[in-house]
This record gives structure tokens, C-alpha cells and sequence, in this order.
């Protein structure tokens, strides 16, 4: 049926409000196939991100129509967002949200909620494995409750540790160096015998339990309108929002500290496979798409399958940037005059993560086309029209 008719499909994303999450729900709102519920404990996100999200929404919608054409109580409803703050980690909030949508019931779910500091998990380890690990297994028990079997599921390209080769196929073997990596690894495995037990439970195909797992590499960038983007509390750990928090002058030190130079790489500092928010965001909406029973797309990306429907693609441009061309692509963005100090190396860094993306072009049709220059602009353009975040 042609688009529009249909009624919208009920998903949830967790950490919908966030950096990754708000942009993967804007995404989303964009197909107007789909009802977004958001739960959120707003631990490293605000509300005002997703109040941003629905406002773009409704403005590309009202674009999109023709002069004088008035938007269908349907569009209008696929650009709201039900957004509820409530903890993963407490079953009953949880069960609350799915059981608001019981009549229709939530067709699937985005879970990109968690913890994601690679050297924060090793101090606190146990709160990671509660936040990520524990959370999961009891939202992946509310699934099964209300009938709901379709999950994609962020992971993380930290899964397989120091590599054995670069670019990086699924294939290779998941062996993390972290809690957090750790997390990611154990939920991928509790997902994936998740499915393998529905596939040999599940008499009728259309009620397996599937998933995909999208393994990131490093997401950047912006929404090009600056209204939406990353906006860590205190001071960034990760490089771009670092970067971009100095020409802020968020961060008063202009010297950005190089971890390290004496890699075996093309400058000596480490390499990593950056991509644009956006295009992370739009592997999303393919994941989903992928979940629907009896498509082409669903057979393609489970042919292969042998234990349930269980899939995970690496989301990556296949090209690696080092540190210091980041800086370098980050002066010209900005116009700051970045000073660099190389200093030790960080523990836990690795030489180079650059993905292997063929699997997701393939199978997905996933495609990562916003080159460095354009992250490095929509990145500086949220920061400059945002220099204290989301206020
Ligand atoms: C990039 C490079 C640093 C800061 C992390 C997580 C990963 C994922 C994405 C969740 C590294 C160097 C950084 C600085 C530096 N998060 N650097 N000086 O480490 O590739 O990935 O974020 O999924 O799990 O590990 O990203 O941005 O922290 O660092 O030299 O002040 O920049 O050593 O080589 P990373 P990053």
C-alpha cells in the first residue's frame, strides 16, 4: 500500500532522547511510518532534545507538502513523540509504557540506552553490567510478555577488542578488552540465544524472535540544522566533542593532549572509522525494515542464519581517520588554531578500528556518504548555535 494509509507501526527506542538516539528517532519520524515512544532515565541526555526532534519534524513535514495541501491527522501524529523518563533497570516503569500501547502493541524495539564509557567501566563495572547487561535481559523479558519480537540492538565495534585485521568482518571473533566492550558481547550473546530458542519454540515463522545487531564505529556530526547533536555533561571524552567543546571555549585548555603517536599507523596516532550521525541513524530505519516478516529484505538478511533470526552488520564508512587528521579537519571547521601535545598512550586504545561495511551495503543497502568535512561542519554548526548544550 502506498505509504500513508497503513496505520503507523508502535516503536519504542530507549535512549531515545541522547545523542545517537534522538538522531535515529528524527530519522524515523522522517519515514512517517512509524509512532516513536522514547523511554529515557535521562542519565547523559535532556528532554529538550527530543522536543527539538518532533519541532524539525513538523517543519520538514510542513515543507514537504504541497503549497496550501494541509498535513493528515496522520502525518501530524507521526511527528509527536511519547516520550516517557523511566529507568531500564526498573521492570515495572517499564511494563508500564508497553502496557499503554497493548491494543496495537509495540511492533519493535531500538534499544540504544546504556553506558558507554570505555575507561568509566572500569572503575564501575558493576553499574555497567546492571545498566547494560541486567537492563537488557529484563527488557528482552518484557518483549516476550507482550508478544513483542523484533529488536535492534546497538552494539559496538569495541566488541572485537584489538582486531586481527583491519577492515573488520562480523566474522571476526567478538573478544572485547572492557567492561563496556564486555557488555555489549554478552548481550549480543543473550540476543542471540534468545532467537535461537524461539526459532526451535516458534511453531508459526511470523512470531520468532528477531534481531540486529548494529555494531558502531565512531559516530560525528550533526543534524545540519543545529538544532539537534551530542552534548556530554563535563568534559567530553571523546575526541570530536572534545574538539568541538574547545573552539567553544567550553574547555578554557586549547591544547588537545594526543594519546599517543607511537602507533603503527599512517601518522603514528590511532586510526578509527568515523560516520556520520545521520548515516548511523538511517541504518536504523534499514534494520527495522529488515524485521518485517515475509519481505525480500527479511529473507536476504536471515538466509544465512543458522541459529534464529539473529543478524549483525558493522555500521562504518570503511575508512580510517587518524588523530590527527581530525584535528586537522576540525581546524579548518572551526577556524580554531588547535595546539597538540602528545602525551601516553590511553589504556585500552587500540591502533586502528576501520570497519569492513560490505555485509551492510549488501544485505541492507546501508550507505555511509557524508564525508569528514561535512561531520566536522554539522558538528561545529550545533556546538556554535548551542555553545552550553541543550539549555
Ligand atoms: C578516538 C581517538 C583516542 C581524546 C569510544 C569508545 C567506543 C565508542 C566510541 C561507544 C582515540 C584519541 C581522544 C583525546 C586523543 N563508544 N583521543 N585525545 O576511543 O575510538 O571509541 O567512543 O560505543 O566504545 O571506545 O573514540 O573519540 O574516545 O577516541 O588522542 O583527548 O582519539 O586515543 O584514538 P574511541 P574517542
Amino acid at each position: 500500500a502506498q505509504h500513508g494509509q497503513e496505520p503507523l507501526k508502535n516503536v519504542i527506542v530507549t535512549g531515545g532522547a541522547g545523542y545517537i538516539g534522538s538522531h535515529v528517532v528524527y530519522t524515523l519520524l522522517k519515514t512517517r511510518q512509524y509512532k516513536v515512544i522514547s523511554i529515557d532515565n535521562h542519565h547523559n541526555s535532556l528532554p529538550a532534545s527530543l522536543t527539538r526532534v518532533s519541532e524539525l519534524a513538523l517543519a520538514e513535514l510542513g515543507e514537504s507538502l504541497p503549497y496550501g495541501q494541509q498535513p493528515t491527522e496522520r502525518d501530524l501524529e507521526s511527528t509527536l513523540i511519547d516520550a516517557y523518563d523511566c529507568d531500564l533497570t526498573n521492570p515495572t516503569a517499564v511494563r508500564d509504557v508497553f502496557s499503554k500501547y497493548s491494543n496495537q502493541g509495540i511492533w519493535g524495539v531500538v534499544h540504544i540506552a546504556a553506558y558507554k564509557a570505555v575507561g568509566e567501566s572500569t572503575e564501575i563495572p558493576l553499574t555497567y553490567y546492571t545498566n547494560n547487561v541486567s537492563a537488557t535481559i529484563s527488557l528482552l523479558s518484557i518483549m516476550q510478555e507482550f508478544g513483542c519480537h523484533r529488536l535492534v540492538y546497538s552494539s559496538s565495534a569495541t566488541v572485537y577488542g584489538t582486531p586481527p585485521e583491519v577492515p573488520i568482518p562480523e566474522t571476526t571473533r567478538r573478544l572485547a578488552d572492557s567492561p563496556y566492550g564486555r557488555t555489549k558481547v554478552m548481550c549480543e550473546m543473550v540476543v542471540e540465544d534468545l532467537c535461537e530458542s524461539s526459532a526451535l519454540s516458534q511453531a508459526k515463522e511470523g512470531t520468532s524472535f528477531q534481531a540486529i545487531s548494529l555494531r558502531y564505529f565512531n559516530p560525528a556530526g550533526a543534524h545540519p540544522s543545529g538544532r539537534i547533536g551530542e552534548d556530554p555533561r563535563g568534559r567530553p571524552g571523546n575526541l570530536l566533542p572534545l574538539l568541538a567543546h574547545m573552539a567553544v571555549g567550553r574547555v578554557k585548555d586549547p591544547v588537545l593532549k594526543v594519546f599517543g603517536n607511537d602507533y603503527p599507523t599512517i601518522d603514528g596516532t590511532c586510526v578509527r572509522d568515523y560516520l556520520h550521525v545521520l548515516d548511523l541513524a538511517q541504518g536504523h530505519v534499514l534494520a527495522l525494515q529488515a524485521l518485517q516478516e515475509g519481505e525480500q529484505l527479511n529473507k536476504k538478511v536471515f538466509a544465512s542464519s543458522s541459529k534464529g533470526k539473529f543478524k549483525a552488520y558493522n555500521l562504518g564508512k570503511g575508512k580510517g581517520m587518524s588523530v590527527l587528521q581530525i584535528v586537522d579537519a576540525m581546524r579548518k571547521a572551526t577556524g580554531f588554531e588547535y595546539e597538540t601535545e602528545v602525551v601516553g598512550r590511553r589504556r585500552g586504545d587500540v591502533p586502528a578500528l576501520i570497519a569492513d561495511p560490505s555485509l551492510a551495503r549488501a544485505e541492507l543497502g546501508f550507505d555511509a556518504p557524508h564525508d569528514l568535512e561535512t561531520m566536522c561542519r554539522d558538528l561545529w554548526n550545533w556546538q556554535e548555535k548551542n555553545p552550553a548544550g541543550y539549555m
